[in-house]
This record gives C-alpha cells, sequence and structure tokens, in this order.
C-alpha cells in the first residue's frame, strides 16, 4: 500500500524555462501538487502522480549531460570499466542525451534511445544509430529482431524517469542476451534522506531507488541484481548491476551487506520517511531566514545553477526575485529565460561570478567541488555559497 509522507507544493515541470513572463505565459504555465509516497510491499518510494512524460521530454529538452565536468569524467570512467569488465559487442543506452555517455565507444558497437527529439538529433548527427522513442518492449522486441540479444545495456539517470517500471524490466528482459548485464544509476534514495536533499523530487525524479526495492520488482522481470555501487554523483547516486535469473553472475558479497544497511537506515519503514518530512520543513524555515536575514543587510544574493532540482526549492519555500536577483546557468538554451513557477531570470556565468554579488545559492550544489575550484576569486574577495544540504550553511574559504 502507498501512503503519502511528504507534499512539497504546487510545482511546475522543471523543464519548462520560460522565454517572456508576461500575462498569457504566466496564465499557460502547468504546475501539479508534488506529494512523495512509500509502498509498504515494494518499499518503493514514488511521487503520487508523475506528469505525462509525453509533456516532460520534448524536442525542447534544455538539459546536455555533456557540459558538466564532473559527468564527462564519470561516463569516461565507468564505460572503460564496462568494457573491461563485461567486453560487450553490443551495447545499448537508454537516455542517450547529448552523447556524452556513447562517445566511449566505437559507433558500431551502440545503439541510443532517446525520447527527446532535439537530443536525439545530436546522436544522429555524430553517426550514432539513435532510435528516437520511448524504451519500450515495443522497441526492444525491434530492435531484438534486428540486433539480436545485447550484451551490455546501460541507463543513467533515466529509468527513476520512468512511471511504469514494469514496462521497462520487462522490455529489458526482451533484448538482453542470456548471459547479458543491465547497469543502470539513478539518485540513491539512502543519500536523500542522510544529505536532506528533498529537491531530488521533482516531476522527472519519478521514483527514487533502495536495493530492497529494486531487488522486489526486478523479480517480476525475472531479473536479478548481482553487484552495486554507491557513487558520489548527483549528490549521492546507486549503480546496479542486473542479469536474468538464468545467467551466470554469482551475486557479490557486498550486496548482502548492503541489505542489512538499508534495513538498519530504516528505509523499510514509513516512519524513517516520515521524520525525513519533519526535517525538510525544519530545512525550508531556515533557508528563508537566511535569505530574509541577508536581504536586509542590502545584500545581492544569486543562484549558481537555475538546476531542475533548484526550481523544488524555490517553488516549495516561495524563493522569487525579491531574494534571488537571478541564476547563472552554463546551458546555453536556459540563459535568457526564467526559471519554472518562481520566474528568476537566468544569465550566462560570463567567466566568474560578477564582483557585486555577496552569496550565491548552490542550485548545484552536487557539484561543489568543481564550483569552488572555479570560483576561488569569489571565496577570496569574501563571497559565500549558502548550501541547503545536509543543513543550511555558508560556505566561505
Ligand atoms: P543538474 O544537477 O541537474 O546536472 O543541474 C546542474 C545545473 O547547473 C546545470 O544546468 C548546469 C549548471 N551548472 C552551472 O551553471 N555551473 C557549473 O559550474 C556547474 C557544475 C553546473
Amino acid at each position: 500500500m502507498k501512503k503519502v509522507f511528504l507534499n512539497l507544493l504546487k510545482q511546475p515541470i522543471t523543464n519548462s524555462y520560460l522565454s517572456k513572463i508576461n500575462k498569457k505565459t504566466i496564465k499557460k504555465e502547468f504546475f501539479y501538487n508534488l506529494s512523495v509516497t512509500y509502498d509498504n510491499k515494494t518499499h518503493l518510494v514514488s511521487l503520487s502522480k508523475p506528469v505525462n512524460p509525453k509533456m516532460q521530454f520534448t524536442d525542447k529538452y534544455a538539459h546536455r549531460a555533456s557540459q558538466s565536468i564532473t559527468m564527462l569524467k564519470s561516463f569516461k570512467k565507468i564505460s572503460k570499466n564496462l568494457k573491461k569488465r563485461f567486453k560487450p559487442k553490443k551495447t545499448l543506452e537508454i537516455g542517450s542525451n547529448d552523447g556524452v555517455f556513447l562517445k566511449n565507444f566505437r559507433k558500431k558497437e551502440i545503439i541510443a534511445v532517446e525520447p527527446c527529439l532535439n537530443l536525439a538529433r545530436i546522436t544522429k548527427k555524430k553517426g550514432y544509430l539513435t532510435y528516437p522513442e520511448f524504451w519500450t518492449k515495443k522497441l526492444s522486441k525491434k530492435i531484438f529482431k534486428k540486433h539480436n540479444g545485447l550484451d551490455l545495456i546501460y541507463a543513467a539517470n533515466t529509468i527513476c524517469h520512468i512511471p511504469n517500471l514494469r514496462e521497462v524490466f520487462d522490455a529489458i528482459s526482451i533484448s538482453l542476451d542470456k548471459n547479458g548485464v543491465f547497469v543502470f544509476e539513478d539518485p540513491y534514495i539512502g543519500a536523500v534522506l542522510k544529505m536532506n536533499s528533498y529537491d531530488q523530487f521533482y516531476d522527472e525524479h519519478v521514483h527514487l531507488f533502495s536495493l530492497l526495492s529494486m531487488s522486489k520488482l526486478l523479480k517480476d522481470s525475472n531479473l536479478r541484481i548481482f553487484d552495486i555501487d554507491l557513487l558520489d554523483t548527483h549528490g549521492g547516486s546507486i549503480r546496479f548491476y542486473v542479469c536474468k535469473n538464468i545467467s551466470k553472475f554469482t551475486v557479490k558479497k557486498k550486496v548482502k551487506l548492503f541489505k542489512k544497511r538499508e534495513i538498519k537506515q530504516g528505509l523499510n519503514k514509513f516512519k524513517t520517511y516520515k521524520k525525513f518530512s519533519l526535517r525538510v520543513k525544519k530545512s525550508k524555515k531556515e533557508l528563508l531566514s537566511l535569505l530574509k536575514k541577508i536581504k536586509l543587510k542590502g545584500k545581492k544574493v544569486i543562484s549558481y545553477g537555475a538546476s531542475y532540482k533548484s526550481a523544488t526549492i524555490f517553488n516549495y519555500c516561495n524563493i522569487g526575485t525579491e531574494l534571488i536577483e537571478y541564476a547563472t546557468d552554463t546551458t546555453k538554451n536556459k540563459q535568457g529565460k526564467f526559471t519554472p513557477g518562481k520566474h528568476i531570470p537566468i544569465r550566462s556565468p560570463n567567466g566568474e561570478i560578477e564582483d557585486n554579488v555577496d552569496y550565491a545559492f548552490l542550485g548545484a550544489w552536487n557539484f561543489v567541488k568543481e564550483i569552488k575550484k572555479k570560483e576561488k576569486n569569489f571565496l577570496k574577495r569574501g563571497g559565500k555559497f549558502i548550501c541547503h544540504v545536509p543543513n543550511i550553511k555558508l560556505i566561505g574559504l
């Protein structure tokens, strides 16, 4: 049974940056109520009512995975490791974005699946076989017919976006070779609870996974987990190594130990999630109080990164231009637009943070190491970052 534990109020679609602010665009903006549930049968944490994926993954999709050095490095490392460990001859990526993972493979060795047409066009142009579609059983059958069984299927920050997980995993079962592996990574619910990073909940993150939930869900599609990794990416992610029930892989000891760790953290109990929701409320109160205090002193505050995650914070905490003057973002097609819901203007960073800025809210807190390196001058002249995880705090030199 699913039970709501968190209510993040009215939220827009995070990827719907507004080009103009006027009566018409404001009236047209879509909002939904973002509440989060825990299912005591599967241990899965999901949004109560997912938004229609056709409204989210359009030909205007803004996020470009290759724009962060951290992610470029991460994809390079994982592709090298996967090639060494599994020696795949035929690989497929679900949710290939702008090709940041694909580029580590030879063109004839990899197939891309990407429903956002603007992104699919990018990888097609680069010469990768790209299916501009959602990952479904129908597509998987088509791919199996054409290419036979796949040795490796990979997905990063994609599977948690898909409402119907049964369809995803059944589709994997169809085109995966008997001894093929399915490797996927997504933000980890254990890290969200630990870091109080409630901004991991937004329309695209339909679910947040644990080992406990994933072990149960994969069973229905005759799949099983044989290994896992915990990652730093996106503020704490989990990577699952999955195979068919009948395959040769033996389960690593680490998997059993990790399950015990999750039980100790209470990931199988509703009350753990309920307690988290109280910490979220406290975080909102403290962030608003800090921003108001800084503003009263006449200081200038911006947001570093107009990330999807920050949209959850700004809309939940009701933070607009009265508290945050503008946001900077390196993503070209966010620049010149306005953040969804709260309509904070987005600028190009133009090098470093401007001299007259006193505080920068870390909208992209998951890249804090990369950002601190880039913004040494800001810190040297006394500038401070505002960070909301794990507690509201200021980061200086
Ligand atoms: P993400 O957490 O969903 O990847 O979003 C991070 C956003 O932050 C993305 O739009 C790019 C932006 N960003 C910057 O503007 N400057 C930076 O230095 C980094 C690392 C990210």
